[in-house]
């Protein structure tokens, strides 16, 4: 099984080093074959799920599972997330399988994550015209849920103390590069290549009405109790509590959930229980230059 596949390679599950890739850092293992990765030739049925790491991605692929199994909790229960839904760019070490190996023993229509910023998208996406939902989160939250993350997952890059962490986060030095460029670049991108970009804050405040505009977007019509019944699937609470959703599949000491829990929170604001409020006014200040004028509908998040 894929968990069993990770507790084979877990001494070697060690914080991998980032390498520029266009750029862009990554993990070494995935920049070393990303000639491979751009490659990929997806079938025109795919839907990809593009977010920078730790936006709701894990939240959006349930949402997605679940709308294209009519709502069938049972057969959303066949593997864990990273099986049902690969990650596009994962080259974990052998014997885990990487993202392009579990696609290739995948049928189509797959919901494939994605955490590559728009220009590392392989080509191949935007010729069969796939479906691509992009999910965004205010850049407070989004940074606090990828230190916890960065914390407790073996394989990234140490966060070191909150302060710095803060500004690699402002100089785009995490993996998967600048969270700024990453939603002005999909924003930028989403007309001409019909991208849905939703929010996590939205899904927060009514799922209901982002799992209908999910819904709108695939062409599908499904009834109003198979609709309530995804959105309460795929409540926080939970998906916490399915083991199939909840990265419990990925054993110790690879995520480390007496650090943090990979659903760890899933709130909006909880930025303000880390920062400081001169660590907000700086962060704020920075944000205002480089975001001013993207046009993203964020929330203000004061
Ligand atoms: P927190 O660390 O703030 O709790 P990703 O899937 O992109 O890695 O994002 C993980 C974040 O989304 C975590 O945020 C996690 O708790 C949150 N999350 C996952 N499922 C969720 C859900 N159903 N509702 C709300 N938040 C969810």
């Amino acid at each position: 099984s894929y968990k069993e596949s990770i507790v084979k390679a877990r001494d070697h599950m060690l914080r991998f080093p980032l390498v520029p890739v266009k750029g862009v850092p990554l993990m070494n293992l995935i920049a070393n074959v990303f000639d491979s990765i751009s490659a990929f030739r997806p079938d025109p049925s795919d839907i990809l799920v593009a977010t920078y790491p730790k936006a709701g991605t894990t939240w959006t692929q349930e949402i997605l599972d679940l709308l294209l199994h009519n709502g069938n909790a049972e057969a959303c229960k066949r593997a864990p997330t990273p099986v049902r839904s690969p990650f596009l760019e994962i080259v974990p070490p052998p014997p885990i399988p990487s993202g392009l190996e579990l696609l290739e023993k995948t049928d189509p229509p797959r919901i494939i994550k994605t955490h590559l910023p728009v220009q590392l998208v392989p080509a191949g996406f935007w010729e069969e015209k796939c479906k691509v939902i992009y999910c965004a989160r205010n850049a407070k939250d989004n940074l606090v849920s990828y230190y916890f993350f960065d914390l407790m997952n073996q394989t990234q890059p140490e966060p070191g103390p909150f302060d710095g962490y803060i500004h690699k986060f402002m100089q785009g030095k995490l993996a998967w590069g600048s969270w700024y460029d990453h939603v002005k670049d999909y924003w930028a991108a989403r007309e001409k290549k019909n991208i849905l970009f939703i929010f996590y804050e939205d899904m927060k405040e009514n799922p209901r009405r982002e799992v209908e505009r999910i819904m709108r977007y695939l062409n599908m019509s499904l009834s109003d109790e198979v609709i309530n019944r995804i959105v309460d699937l795929t409540s926080f609470k939970n998906m916490k509590e399915n083991p199939m959703s909840n990265y419990s599949c990925v054993p110790m000491p690879v995520f480390d959930e007496t650090i943090s829990p990979f659903m760890r929170k899933g709130e909006v604001g909880d930025w303000r229980n880390h920062f400081t409020p001169e660590q907000a006014a700086m962060f704020d200040k920075d944000y205002e230059k480089k975001m001013k004028n993207s046009g993203i509908p964020f929330r203000p998040m004061l």
